[in-house]
């Protein structure tokens, strides 16, 4: 469990299933990921199952916890395709939650994302493509550090048109700099 000021990110539970289904059967979350077909139970729950044997993905659940100890499931992140040899890897975000999305808890959890994967994983480079529509997870990206590396034009459709993918990407020495100031 890895805690910030005000989410934790957790594991990836069974019971978590039907919330994935409502988040990655949403067009309004999956315009802004590589999904576009209709997931299925069957598809998530097979997903669930490899994510214990994978050893190129370290996925966590993102929750608030209550005082209580109860805690609300507000969405997924993680970092994929690890390239163990090279200690590159991809990373990837959802506030599923609709009405927890631009509160900052997607900034706070990309920020413990990287600080666990420089700092315990010790990869030293972590990159992602962000459609050039997504101004919002861009902004996010950049606050914490990210920088624009390239384009891949017309990478993806979406709604009649040709969109490009902004390639962006943080090394580990630019994390270190930024987080002593
Ligand atoms: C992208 C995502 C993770 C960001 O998390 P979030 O908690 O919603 O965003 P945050 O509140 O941390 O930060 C978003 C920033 O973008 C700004 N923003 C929000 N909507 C915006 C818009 N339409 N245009 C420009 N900026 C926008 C916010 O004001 C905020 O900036 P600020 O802190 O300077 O005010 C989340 O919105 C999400 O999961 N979206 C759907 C899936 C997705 O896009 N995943 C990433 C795929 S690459």
């Amino acid at each position: 469990m890895l805690r910030g000021k005000r989410i934790k990110l957790g594991p990836i539970k069974r019971e978590y299933i039907d919330s994935f289904l409502k988040w990655f059967n949403d067009p309004e979350i999956t315009q802004y990921l590589i999904i576009y077909r209709p997931m299925t139970r069957m598809a998530e729950e097979e997903w669930m199952e490899t994510l214990k044997e994978r050893e190129d993905t370290i996925h966590f659940s993102i929750v608030i916890p209550n005082e209580d100890g109860s805690e609300i499931l507000i969405g997924n992140c993680g970092i994929h395709k690890i390239d163990w040899k090279n200690r590159v890897g991809e990373l990837g975000i959802v506030i599923g939650e609709k009405e927890y999305q631009n509160e900052g808890f997607g900034t706070e959890a990309i920020e413990i994302l990287l600080e666990y994967s420089f700092n315990t994983v010790n990869l030293n480079r972590i990159e992602l493509l962000v459609y050039d529509y997504n101004v919002r997870a861009m902004k996010a990206y950049k606050k914490v550090g990210f920088i624009e590396e390239g384009r891949k034009r017309q990478f993806m459709w979406y709604k009649g048109a040709y969109h490009d993918a902004i390639m962006m990407g943080i090394l580990a020495e630019e994390w270190v700099k930024k987080n002593k100031k």
